[in-house]
């Protein structure tokens, strides 16, 4: 089959309908639950540092985030590499109910299931090594595994293109890891987790003064390469785990003094022959193995797998804009909340009050923060969408709830206002497409049609009342067709990656806003197509987000992501 047609099969047979849910197994085996650690047993393992919130490197205040030149970079070290893993991948807490226990994490995963592993390729970092090498990262630790040694010559090749200082950052994702609860749909969840953990690396990268963007060019097989995912006997009886993406991370202050006749063009792509040359270093360890059985099979995952695989390598770079002059002193309250406290306190909210609503100037201040717009002067996208370095793809359908002063109803997001007209035409002709009420004038924000979202909401979300309970909620909605014509089919991954982002981003200014988010991966497709009245492949919604007022559940304790308690559990308590 031609893989654009496979991809548009999964698509269409993984979607879930009032009728009929996407494939899946019936029931959950508890017995072959994968285990969510993954290890290589014989790789040397080097735990990082766990640093409180009060020491080095400090975490700036959360907005700062988002004002470029107001973060100064850290040199690159390992309490530094420590806090960059702690707010992408590591653990941010274990929640008891009963006799069980779970661990969370900096990033979210649909059904907290965790495919998504990370690695890091970077040169000699004192106190970890002398020499440059390839390093798994294990969370329940937070600690590297030394996967592969990687001689100094090839190191300084690979990277030669590079500002100095900058090392890589793989995601690989262990598709069995979703299969095993969702089924079919799996592959969709693993593809979001992916993006929220692009989203993770980014802004972590930038509590310390880093930049990090998606190496968009590398092939799938270069990726393999570089994390050595293609190294059969390393996974004998142990599950795979699929190629997704690289990233370049760098402290953004030392690309400032740049010599004289630098093209400021940072490649988005490295040599394969070059990555290929990894395979004949020295490799170390094992992967475990995840579940008692075999996984099981779903074919369909397979072949999208195989469709949207990325084959080609291109060659093309970004222009590197110089980097920002810190901003004037704010001038803003002290006491803003620092970022790394945002990050450790984020979680998927379980209920929702359906009393808490939002004002609008806050309303339209975390709309603004998901819009990548281009500023031309530098030619930057902010933070974190300076991360994907392709046009965004990914408009917001909004069922409004509770927004102070602010009708109710049906509203669109235009993230890339040159869309708006494109999006207009394919929806509902009777729609108002009025500007809301004392809305910024360069926020693309549409009233569609007034009136209570709450039912419609909730009911297109496979039934979930945390959609219309909300002070809003909404339905991602990616420009597919012409994406994956324009593209090809291995884009269909990077649709899903986007969405996972603009997720990340709401979940952390839901925390700033006092309220909590989550991501809604259940949700009915073709269903949410007729309320926005979309009709062919031209707009498919990918993912579904609530925000609003959180409700706890009272039995569950929540113990500290390490110490005492994680011991005594690897000593012999049940894992999860
Ligand atoms: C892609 C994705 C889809 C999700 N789908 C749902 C959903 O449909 N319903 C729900 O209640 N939670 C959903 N969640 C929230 C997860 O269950 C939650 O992230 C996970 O349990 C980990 O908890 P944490 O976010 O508090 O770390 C989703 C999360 C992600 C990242």
């Amino acid at each position: 089959m031609d893989p654009l047609d496979m991809v548009i099969r999964y698509h269409q047979e993984t979607k879930h309908h009032f009728f009929r849910y996407a494939r899946a197994l019936a029931y959950l085996d508890w017995d072959n639950q994968p285990n969510p650690f993954r290890r290589y047993q014989g790789a040397a393992l080097s735990r990082l540092p766990i640093l409180r919130l009060d020491e080095e490197p400090l975490s700036p205040p959360y907005d700062d985030l988002y004002h470029p030149g107001a973060v100064p970079s850290v040199p690159v070290s390992l309490r530094a590499l420590s806090r960059l893993f702690e707010y992408a991948l590591a653990l941010s807490a274990w929640k008891q109910a009963g006799g069980s226990r779970w661990a969370l994490r900096s990033n979210p995963s649909s059904g907290n299931l965790h495919p998504t592993e990370g690695y890091l390729l970077i040169g000699a970092v004192p106190d970890l090594s002398s020499s440059p090498g390839l390093y798994h990262y294990a969370p329940k630790e937070h600690g590297l595994e030394r996967r592969a040694d990687c001689p100094d010559e090839l190191f300084a090749a690979l990277m030669q293109d590079f500002p100095p200082q900058a090392f890589l950052v793989g995601l690989s994702s262990v598709y069995w890891r979703e299969a095993w609860k969702y089924g079919e749909r799996a592959f969709r969840y693993c593809q979001h987790d992916a993006g929220h953990a692009i989203a993770t690396v980014r802004i972590a990268a930038a509590t310390l003064g880093w930049s990090a963007t998606v190496l968009h060019c590398l092939s799938d097989e270069t990726v393999e390469d570089l994390l050595g995912l293609n190294r059969a006997g390393d996974f004998a009886g142990a599950e795979r785990e699929h190629p997704d993406l690289v990233m370049i991370v760098w402290p953004a202050d030392l690309a400032r003094d740049r010599p004289a006749g630098d093209e400021r063009v940072l490649p988005l792509c490295l040599d394969p022959a070059l990555a290929g040359e990894m395979a004949k270093q020295r490799w170390h360890g094992k992967a475990n193995r995840l579940s008692a059985d075999d996984p099981v099979p779903w074919e369909i995952i397979d072949e999208v797998a195989a469709a949207s695989r990325k084959q080609s390598s291109d060659l093309f770079g970004l222009e590197l804009a110089p980097p920002a002059e810190p901003p004037h002193a704010s001038g803003a309250p002290a006491g803003r909340p620092s970022a790394g406290r945002i990050i450790h306190q984020r979680r998927s909210l379980l209920a929702c009050d359906g009393k808490t609503s939002l004002s609008a100037e806050r309303f339209y201040a975390m709309l603004a923060r998901v819009m990548p717009r281009l500023e031309l002067e530098v030619m930057r996208r902010p933070m974190p969408w300076d991360a994907l370095p392709w046009d965004p793809t990914i408009h917001l359908g909004l069922f409004v709830h509770r927004v102070d002063g602010i009708p109710p109803g049906l509203y669109m997001l235009a993230r890339d206002p040159a869309k708006a007209d494109v999006l207009r035409k394919a929806m509902h002709g009777q729609f108002a497409w009025a500007a809301p009420p004392e809305c910024p004038p360069d926020l693309p924000l549409h009233l569609l049609e007034e009136g209570d979202a709450r039912r419609l909401a909730a009911q297109v979300s496979c039934h979930q009342e945390i959609a219309g309970d909300s002070a809003f909620s909404l339905g991602m909605v990616a420009e597919f067709g012409q994406a994956l014509r324009t593209h090809g089919p291995w884009f269909y991954r990077r649709l899903f990656w986007e969405t996972g982002v603009i997720g990340q981003v709401l979940y952390l200014e839901a925390e700033a806003a006092g309220i909590r988010a989550t991501g809604i991966g259940c949700f009915f497709d073709d269903p949410v197509h007729q309320v926005f009245g979309v009709k062919d492949f031209a707009f498919q919604s990918l993912y579904h987000f609530t925000v609003g007022g959180p409700v706890d559940d009272p039995r569950l304790t929540t113990l500290p992501a390490y110490g005492e308690h994680v011991e005594e559990q690897e000593r012999g308590m049940d894992l999860p």
